[in-house]
């Protein structure tokens, strides 16, 4: 996996290694205690890259989605181990404890505050990616995948077994098992089948101690506790057994764009009305920008949705509940799911193979935000938004209208910690990247997205406002760098992911985890035993 370095270019250099002599010798003991560990066990040394080995800035990089957080940071890792056996991350574990060293974990590398791969402290990462096996059982319906995959990885894989068992989860090929199901995993399918940690039904897991736990002897508690409240606060979560769902052959999809000269905004709004509430087969999932069509300024809104059925059952559902849009056979596709899934990526038309790279989505640099809506937006609320929208180049911010309803509601808030449920009709994403030239300038588009974000608090959630984990946002928190939330600082965002499930995380950490060596900048905090 070598990545020539052009593709890496000038904030590379921005990584400017902030070492004194103590963390120079932490770093060396760091080291030994992890070669003297790898020997106990027979383990090969060629899992581990510190700055000397040639490809490390490469292992590094490869799977840093968004360029900002790394290029804000003034550290990088002493040591990234790529573990192939378990031993290897008990090493790792025992000579962090043992030195006092952060330990970061990562999977896909799609954190959006990056921080699966930054610290403002020493720190070593343990990368996932060679842990990245998956197993399908077609008789059971079931999988064990290991959390370095990818999804493509893992969708490709249940396709070559089975033309009709599918998996719930996000959209992008190249996001990781790890952090995606152990914090939700929202996507195409959602409103029928639910989410990705709706339908995980056992794991491994290595403890605070090292120690390798299954479901049964992690005990309940912690098994809910990583499905979506994320893994980095309870441990490393080595695989996850998924139950599959059961799809039809074929499956319906398109994308269908209307202008503000198409009547946008009036679609739009209905779509509120509709998109919550209709046929639990089809997800209507909304992307919102600003464009140029024919040299004039005006808002895209694109229709990019999937119907787990054919054409003919999909049109008179459209035509009864959602006429305004205005669908029509041409716009629509037939495919098998797994080709749905290439699709829905942004590489229609190409081979299936392209769910098996790793390194496929160009890199941005990018702030996102979230926020949930309990009641339809007014259309004169709309139009604010296009104006913000308008504020933006085109296609550098965009918003993400994730419908909600179905299948997601069936669970009680707290079922498992993701507390989404009954009540909302929609999810907003709201992302503005920028290029490389523009970071110089990154303020304007973080206070144009934190303008958006606060003028939209009048349409949203409220009490607490609510967040989805996976589009973690650091700015709603009251520290933003600091590697040890206490109580009252993580409560902040605490409330707005996980709702009242909070307290029970706590529970749950002070429990399994009460001197939090599991720890980041957003995780559960453990009570104080006095
Ligand atoms: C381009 C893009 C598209 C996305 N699309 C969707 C989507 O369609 N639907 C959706 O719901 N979300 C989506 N997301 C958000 C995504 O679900 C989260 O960013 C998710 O946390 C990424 O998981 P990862 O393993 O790739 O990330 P990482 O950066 O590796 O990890 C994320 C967090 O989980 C922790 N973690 C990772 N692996 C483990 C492990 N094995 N054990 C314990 N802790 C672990 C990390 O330490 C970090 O805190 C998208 C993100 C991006 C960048
Ligand atoms: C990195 O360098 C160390 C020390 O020389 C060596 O033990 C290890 O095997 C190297 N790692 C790789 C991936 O080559
Ligand atoms: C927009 O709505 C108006 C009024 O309802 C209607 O007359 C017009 O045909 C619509 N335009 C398009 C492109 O659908
Ligand atoms: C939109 O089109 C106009 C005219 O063609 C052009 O001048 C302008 O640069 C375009 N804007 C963007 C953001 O592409
Ligand atoms: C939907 O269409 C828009 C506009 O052409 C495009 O930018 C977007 O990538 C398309 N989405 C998919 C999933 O093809
Ligand atoms: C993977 O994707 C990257 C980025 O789009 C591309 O440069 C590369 O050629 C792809 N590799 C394969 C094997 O398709």
């Amino acid at each position: 996996m070598q990545i020539s370095s052009s593709i890496f270019p000038v904030f590379l250099l921005a990584f400017i290694f902030i070492s004194g002599a103590s963390s120079a010798h932490n770093k060396n003991d760091f080291f030994e205690c992890l070669t003297l560990q790898y020997r106990k066990s027979n383990s090969e040394t060629d899992s581990i890259y510190t700055p000397k080995n040639a490809s490390y800035s490469s292992v590094l990089q490869s799977t840093i989605r968004n360029l900002r957080p790394a290029s804000n940071s003034g550290q990088r890792p002493f040591v990234i181990i790529t573990p192939e056996h378990e031993s290897e991350i008990q090493a790792a574990i025992y000579c962090s404890k043992k030195l006092g060293m952060q330990l970061k974990v990562r999977s896909g590398g799609h954190d959006y505050e990056g921080l699966s791969y930054i610290s403002e402290t020493p720190f070593v990462i343990v990368d996932m990616r060679n842990l990245r096996s998956i197993s399908v059982d077609t008789e059971k319906n079931t999988a064990w995948v290991q959390t370095g995959a990818t999804l493509g990885e893992l969708y490709y894989t249940i396709a070559e077994n089975s033309r009709t068992l599918a998996f719930t989860a996000g959209v992008c090929p190249t996001v990781g098992v790890g952090g995606h199901f152990s914090g939700g995993g929202y996507g195409m399918m959602s409103r029928k089948h639910g989410i990705a940690a709706d339908h995980i039904i056992d794991a491994k897991l290595i403890d605070a101690n090292g120690r390798i736990h299954d479901r049964k002897s992690m005990g309940e508690d912690l098994f809910w506790a990583i499905r979506g409240g994320g893994g980095t606060s309870f441990g490393i979560v080595v695989a996850f057994k998924v139950q599959l769902i059961v799809i039809p052959e074929t499956v319906t999809v398109f994308n269908v764009t209307r202008t503000l000269e198409q009547n946008a905004t009036q679609i739009v709004h209905r779509w509120q009305y509709v998109a919550d509430n209709i046929d639990e087969n089809l997800l209507l999932r909304l992307f919102l920008r600003s464009i140029n069509s024919s040299g004039k300024r005006t808002i895209g809104a694109f229709f990019t949705s999937l119907y787990l059925g054919r054409v003919d059952d999909l049109l008179p559902i459209m035509q009864e509940k959602f006429p305004e849009l205005g669908l029509v056979k041409e716009d629509c596709i037939e495919m098998p799911w797994i080709e749905s899934t290439v699709y829905f990526a942004g590489f229609q038309g190409q081979s299936l193979d392209i769910l098996l790279n790793r390194t496929g989505v160009s890199t941005t640099f990018f702030k996102g935000k979230s926020d949930y809506v309990k009641q339809p937006i007014p259309e004169n609320g709309l139009k604010s938004i296009w104006k913000f929208l308008n504020k933006e180049d085109a296609n550098r911010a965009e918003l993400q209208f994730s419908p909600y309803g179905g299948r997601i509601n069936d669970f009680s808030e707290s079922e498992i910690p993701f507390p989404h449920r009954a009540g909302n009709i929609f999810m907003i994403h709201y992302v503005v990247g920028w290029s490389e030239e523009e970071n110089a300038d990154s303020e304007r588009q973080i206070s144009w997205i934190r303008g958006l974000y606060s003028f939209m608090a009048r349409y949203v959630s409220k009490s607490p406002r609510a967040a989805y984990f996976n589009y973690r946002d650091l700015d709603i928190g009251m520290n933003n760098n600091e590697v040890n939330p206490s109580y009252k600082q993580a409560s902040v965002w605490g409330f707005k992911y996980f709702k009242n499930n909070f307290r029970r995380l706590v529970h749950v950490k002070s429990q399994v985890d009460p001197t939090n060596f599991y720890r980041n900048e957003q995780s559960i905090p453990p009570v104080s035993p006095w």
